[in-house]
């Protein structure tokens, strides 16, 4: 996370930890949220690994998970209001242009709860909002070894689950913690249209 100043992914605020509007009824999320996520995905987050974030807003989480990935792994966002896709763009290159350059990072503009099939499977899944049911979707583009990290629940009742897929492709699942989250959810519900 030092190699990635927020500052030019939250437009103000940016070392306060706590989530920070970024407009179209979106957040960047709060500094610990994304230190947790990354401790919590950290194996699979190794050099040369693939990694798919569900929900990827400024683009913050995309950047610390591909240094971590370094230049033979690849981070793809997927995230469903194409303005924010183009701000994430626009953060990322005055950050780490190279990640963008060297293709180590992929920003796709669509919906997230179907994952994104033409680069899976993934080592490790990030949702970066609350799905309301199980994501099978998801499951099926995670590795094997793989794991996912994804809020789960109606509001005012998320837990974060962890799902891990071993080896044999059998997936077991963890509630970690009680959160709050944004909705995955329809681009046109979220904008209120
Ligand atoms: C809490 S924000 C997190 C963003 C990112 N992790 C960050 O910190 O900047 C959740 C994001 O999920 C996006 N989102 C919600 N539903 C989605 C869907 N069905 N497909 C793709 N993105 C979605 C929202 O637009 C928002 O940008």
């Amino acid at each position: 996370m030092k190699q990635v100043d927020r500052a030019n992914y939250a437009p103000d605020m940016a070392y306060q930890d706590a989530p920070q509007s970024i407009g179209y009824n979106a957040t960047i999320s709060a500094p610990h949220m994304h230190a947790y996520a990354l401790e919590i995905l950290h194996d699979y987050l190794q050099p040369g690994m693939k990694v798919l974030d569900v929900g990827s807003g400024s683009g913050y989480l995309v950047s610390c998970m591909a240094a971590m990935t370094g230049d033979t792994g690849k981070v793809i966002g997927v995230e469903h209001i194409d303005q924010l896709n183009e701000q994430a763009r626009k953060n990322i290159k005055k950050d780490h242009p190279e990640y963008l350059h060297q293709g180590r990072v992929e920003l796709i503009t669509g919906d997230g709860r179907l994952g994104y099939a033409p680069e899976a499977p993934y080592d490790c899944i990030h949702v970066g909002a609350a799905a309301s049911r199980s994501p099978t979707e998801l499951l099926k583009q995670l590795k094997a070894p793989g794991r996912m990290f994804i809020p789960e629940g109606p509001e005012f009742e998320q837990s974060i689950l962890q799902y891990d897929k071993d080896a044999d492709g059998e997936i077991t699942k963890r509630a970690l913690m009680g959160v709050m989250y944004v909705p995955l959810t329809d681009r046109e519900a979220q904008l209120g249209e």
